[in-house]
């Protein structure tokens, strides 16, 4: 079994001190730090671009786990893969072809990652799992933090999991929306190896990030 990764998400850092809180998160445990960019059209919130992302890249050499939810994705990955993502995950409906968005991101030397909302069926992206590095699967619907965990995905995990160990497939499943406490051990139980979390690991116990991301981990 692969080895259970914490991915904060900075939607809930302090957007004043987004570099001290990335210093923050990396001393604090975290495998990676999550970004989400949104658009205000592929998703009703606007959050950050390349060059914001370019400005945290001083702070840390730590794994930045890009998830893009902007539409047309394809024109930006360059700019995105420029401004020092390591992973970069697209949503399929962001794009005309995905198997060259795909490409496009493998080119760039990156890690290319697919993220299905919670309606979206793993169809969708059953021909690209031999080809990619991640499933990034949603458990709200993407746009906001802080929002409640959609506990019908992990049967989308599950069959995932299945799929990934009759082909051996190498990519990670990581999970995203709404982890807690409780709903991270059947996340990890269905087969998740990567957890994204914004709220619990900002605000729970006082917001001590240390102890939130090892509760996370344990299981
Ligand atoms: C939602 C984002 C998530 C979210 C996670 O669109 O993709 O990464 O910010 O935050 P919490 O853990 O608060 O749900
Ligand atoms: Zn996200």
């Amino acid at each position: 079994m692969k080895k259970i990764k914490i991915s904060p998400s900075i939607l809930s850092a302090d957007f004043s001190q987004l570099g001290n809180e990335i210093k923050r998160l990396e001393e604090a445990g975290a495998d990676m730090i999550h970004v989400d960019v949104m658009d205000g059209h592929f998703v009703p919130n606007l959050t950050i671009g390349p060059p914001v992302i370019k400005t945290l890249r001083k702070y840390s050499s730590i794994m930045f786990d890009v998830h893009l939810m902007i539409s047309p994705v394809h024109k930006y990955i360059e700019a995105y893969s420029n401004a020092g993502a390591d992973i970069i995950t697209i949503h399929p409906e962001a794009t005309e072809n995905l198997e060259s968005s795909i490409l496009k991101i493998k080119d760039l030397n990156k890690k290319a990652g697919l993220s299905l909302n919670p309606e979206t069926d793993i169809n969708t992206i059953v021909d690209h799992l031999k080809n990619i590095d991640l499933v990034l699967i949603m458990s709200v619907n993407p746009g906001f933090g802080g929002q409640k965990f959609m506990p019908e995905v992990l049967e989308k995990i599950r069959k995932l999991k299945k799929i990934q160990e009759e082909k051996k497939y190498i990519f990670d499943i990581e999970i995203d929306g709404g982890i807690n406490f409780e709903n991270s051990k059947q996340a990890i139980e269905a087969g998740a190896n990567i957890l994204v979390s914004g709220t619990t690991i900002f605000k729970s116990n006082n917001g001590d990030i240390k102890k939130n991301i090892e509760l996370l981990r344990s299981k």
